[in-house]
């Protein structure tokens, strides 16, 4: 007999295959293609992973330089995008302005509608090379500025900290922000990602499986964690509060964001990156304060729940020390995937079967029909 009984959040279910990342939530092992995440954190960059990503090959310095020329070359935006970011009242939740962006960018892509794999991939790549700009007009113009033009001649993640700030970023800030990028860049059926190949398997086009994972990943429980990590740091304030923070918060069944994981029992692979950058950035700063408290936190949490913290807690502390606004971390994170759920979409169309599960029924049946004057 068939077993229709659901399983509550999915927790456990294989629902595609997918050759583009590989977790191990009990060893705590990430990789993309075959190459440890801790390999590419270390001694890789965002645009080289994002290659490794979509061509299954580590490129060559010459494949590399010209990808990186191509996509430094599509990052400024139409007019209309840029009218569209202009329409949107200042007040904008920046995740909602980010998928109606990206909405627009659609209705404008002279490939909207080719799903064959060559298109994909061009679409994929316009894609993550305007997501940056977008972002970054979007924070100019709500604060009241002009957006500025990007610059092709700095990197992907120093090109976004000029766009945004107008200044010229040090390295460790450019390499900070390329680096958590980079784990951002891909991880299994997430909700985002399983989101965007719903929608991809029903054979609709790339821009509307991007806009869907931003739709996914825009809620605390997802993306929208390390801005609420960030939240609750501020909030427990210093070293002398935090453990009764956390002790009121836990008391009251409150979840401490940035902690806790589906797969991962172990630590989060991300998160030792994080960490590390995020002590790094508070010291060339002279301010470790965000770093210390995170670790007292991480301790409580360990020590209290048996819980260790996931990518998003450390990354908070990383986009603070970039003196990046709250509201922006998650949009951040999107950046950062947009190419992971790219890569996602593109297997999808290649190996398409529409994803159609089903419900396990708890209503009622066969209750007798009552006409309308008898109810
Ligand atoms: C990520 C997350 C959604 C995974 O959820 P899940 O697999 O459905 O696990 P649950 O929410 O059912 O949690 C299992 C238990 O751990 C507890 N728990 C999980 N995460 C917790 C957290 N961050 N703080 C406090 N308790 C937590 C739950 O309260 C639950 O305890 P209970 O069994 O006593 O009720 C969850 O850990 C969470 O909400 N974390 C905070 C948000 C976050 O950081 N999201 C980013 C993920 S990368």
């Amino acid at each position: 007999m068939t077993d229709h009984s659901a399983s509550r959040g999915l927790a456990g279910i294989v629902a595609a295959e997918s050759a583009l990342s590989f977790i191990d939530g009990a060893a705590g092992r990430l990789s993309y293609r075959g190459y440890d995440v801790h390999a590419l954190a270390r001694h890789a960059g965002y645009l080289e992973s994002v290659y490794l990503l979509w061509y299954d090959a580590l490129p060559s310095a010459i494949e590399l330089a010209a990808f990186e020329g191509t996509l430094a070359g599509q990052r400024q935006l139409p007019e209309s995008v840029i009218d569209v970011l202009r329409g949107l009242p200042a007040e904008s939740q920046p995740m909602a302005a980010l998928r109606t962006a990206v909405s627009a960018l659609g209705q404008v892509d002279p490939e909207a509608e080719d799903i064959s794999h060559e298109a994909d991939l061009r679409k994929a790549g316009r894609l993550v090379a305007g997501m940056p700009t977008i972002v970054a007009a979007f924070d100019r113009i709500r604060r009241g500025l002009e957006p500025i033009d990007p610059d092709p001649a700095l990197d992907h993640a120093a090109n976004f900290l000029y766009m945004r700030s107008g200044e010229r970023a040090g390295p460790t800030a450019a390499r900070a922000l390329d680096t958590s990028w980079l784990l951002y860049l891909e991880h299994g059926l997430n909700a985002s990602t399983f989101t965007a190949r719903v929608v991809a398997s029903t054979l609709a086009d790339m821009h509307a499986a991007i806009t869907a994972g931003l739709c996914a990943l825009k809620g605390p429980l997802h993306g929208g964690a390390n801005e609420k990590a960030m939240e609750m740091l501020l909030d427990a304030g210093s070293l002398e509060k935090v453990e009764e923070f956390v002790d009121r918060a836990l008391a009251e069944k409150r979840k401490i964001m940035g902690f806790g994981h589906r797969v991962y029992q172990t630590e989060d692979p991300r998160a030792t990156h994080l960490r590390r950058m995020a002590e790094e950035l508070g010291r060339e700063a002279g301010n470790t304060k965000w770093y210390d408290l995170s670790r007292v936190l991480e301790d409580l949490m360990l020590e209290r729940k048996g819980l260790y913290c996931n990518v998003d807690f450390y990354c908070a502390t990383v986009y603070y020390s970039l003196e990046l606004p709250i509201d922006l971390f998650t949009p951040l994170f999107a950046i950062g995937r947009t190419a992971g759920w790219a890569a996602h979409v593109m297997e999808q169309h290649m190996h398409n079967r529409l994803i159609r599960p089903r419900a396990e029924y708890t209503g009622e049946l066969d209750r007798p029909w009552v006409p309308i004057d008898r109810r």
